[in-house]
């Protein structure tokens, strides 16, 4: 596959009649390419709590467009009744899965552009939701863009870059956020070596980024989560990227489980440790890394999901926390799509974005 194939990946859309949103189903990859058209309510909700579609900004792109597809089916003819029917999509799609905010955001901001319309006739706000939702794509591709370059400003030739999770093109619009820089390095003839975390339990590193990587034909390695000290004290990492499923205005982040034991390890050994993310994942509301909602998911995930046998005995109990908060004192810097946020990040951030977001 061409670099600019797997950096331009079509992975959520609007499909040719508008009527569904199309998906390239995530949990299917790296053994079989799946597209789905998804236009019923429940299966919209099904496959963000599957990790059909995932990372917070294609999750929050994903939003914008269910919204509008579930908003056309409406057989209103008052603005008042076709309000509280957006109201229950937004309320039914946010319960899907609680971390990454860009979903949250995009409910609302799609939620918004309809109750701002109450003179309107139907037809007109749903042709005004289907352009916000294009908008919201759109927005992404141009955020993760500027991302890519601010990181690819924090390597050099030759860097060994570590990564947890998944936040390529898959997880985003283009690009992605965290492995971005990597894509854009090889476009310049900078060569940069990955090392992937597999990402337990539901291996969005092995399946995924080890995926997009090798497709771009960028020089990388799998590794197991436990594997990541050895590799920092063999002196491979340079710097750590990964992405973000909140921010709080303290610079306190959310990201997949296991991304705050990275930090740590990086801390110790020395190593930078770069989260990279749009605007549309800091939640200004959220004080600190407290306050965010951390999902839990079933102990099967852990147990018997990606082995031909049960790992465990069934009875065995299982805790499986999705997320994990990495400490804002733990992170070199939080790389956006405005610069490069310095600690304390209570100030950078505000002055890059202003404490109140606009939705
Ligand atoms: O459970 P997932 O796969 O949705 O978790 C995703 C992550 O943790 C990503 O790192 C994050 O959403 C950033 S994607 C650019």
């Amino acid at each position: 596959m061409e670099l600019t194939q797997i950096t331009h990946i079509d992975n959520v859309r609007l499909s040719d009649d508008g009527r569904a949103v199309r998906i390239l189903d995530q949990s299917r990859l790296p053994n079989e390419t799946v597209y789905l058209e998804l236009s019923q309510a429940e299966d919209l909700y099904e496959a963000i709590h599957a990790l059909r579609v995932r990372g917070a900004p294609a999750i929050g792109i994903f939003a914008g467009y269910a919204m509008y597809v579930l908003a056309r089916q409406t057989k209103a003819a008052q603005f008042g009744d076709f309000i509280q029917e957006c109201r229950r999509h937004h309320a039914y799609l946010n319960s899907s899965r609680p971390t990454a905010v860009n979903l949250k955001h995009m409910l609302d901001r799609m939620l918004a552009v309809a109750e701002s319309m109450p003179c309107m006739d139907i037809d007109s706000i749903l042709e005004s939701m289907r352009q916000a939702a294009i908008a919201i794509h759109q927005e992404d591709i141009t955020m993760c863009t500027a991302i890519s370059r601010h990181g690819l400003s924090l390597v050099k030739e030759g860097d060994g870059i570590l990564t947890h999770c998944n936040a390529g093109p898959l997880a985003t619009s283009r690009y992605g956020t965290a492995l971005g820089p990597l894509f854009l390095a090889k476009e310049e003839g900078i060569t940069l070596h990955a090392w992937c975390d597999e990402t337990r339990p539901l291996l969005q590193g092995a399946r995924l980024t080890a995926y997009e990587l090798q497709r771009a034909g960028i020089d990388c390695t799998l590794i197991c989560d436990n594997m990541a000290s050895i590799v920092m004290k063999e002196g491979k990492i340079n710097a750590c990227f990964v992405g973000c499923d909140r921010v709080a205005r303290n610079g306190d982040t959310a990201n997949k489980i296991g991304t705050s034991g990275v930090a740590i390890l990086a801390r110790h050994y020395g190593i930078p440790f770069y989260v990279l993310g749009p605007s549309s994942t800091i939640d200004f509301t959220c004080p600190d890394g407290d306050h965010i909602p951390i999902e839990l998911r079933d102990g099967e995930e852990i147990k018997s999901k990606f082995f031909e046998q049960p790992s465990s005995l069934p009875e065995v109990k299982c805790y499986n926390p999705a997320f994990d908060v990495t400490d804002h004192d733990l992170i070199t810097a939080i790389v956006t799509e405005r610069g490069i946020c310095y600690p304390p990040f209570e100030d950078s951030l505000a002055a890059l974005f202003g404490r109140k977001r606009e939705v």
